[in-house]
């Protein structure tokens, strides 16, 4: 199983992949999978703002996209050159809750080596989901 800092390198490499001409603001994620395989993110902006989307979820849906479902996800790295480690937007908090592991790890991770691991449960607490409807 790819470790921790293995996992966060593959998402500060997938930060090169980004498209943040608006915010210039780079954005990477990694999501591995209890396979062994890894499916990265980054953040893709639109000139029209509100469709950009975050690295974590193209991380997210990429491995949707290959096959994998909730349960095969095993942990998250989410990378940025940030002054502390990243933390996920609120879209994103619901989308983990939706999709992925409560309990998983989720690695906020800067340049600096700077890390905190959270889970989908510690970011959204009191979520809405599928259940309320
Ligand atoms: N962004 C992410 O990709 N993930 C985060 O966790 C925070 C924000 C992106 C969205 C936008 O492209 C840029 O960072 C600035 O908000």
């Amino acid at each position: 199983m790819i470790s921790k800092e293995e996992l966060i390198q593959v998402a500060i490499d997938a930060r090169a992949r980004s498209y943040s001409p608006y915010s210039k603001f780079a954005v990477g994620a990694a999501v591995a999978c209890a396979d062994g395989s890894v499916y990265i993110g980054a953040n893709i902006e639109n000139a029209s703002y509100p469709l950009c989307m975050c690295a974590e979820r193209n991380a997210i849906y990429n491995a949707m996209m290959d096959g994998k479902v909730r349960d095969d996800m095993v942990a998250l790295a989410i990378v940025a050159d940030t002054e502390g480690p990243c933390s996920p937007c609120g879209a994103c908090r619901q989308v983990l809750h939706e999709l992925f592991p409560s309990n998983a790890p989720i690695y906020l991770a800067n340049l600096n080596g700077d890390r905190l691991t959270t889970n989908a449960a510690e970011l959204l607490p009191f979520a809405f989901d599928g259940r309320d409807l």
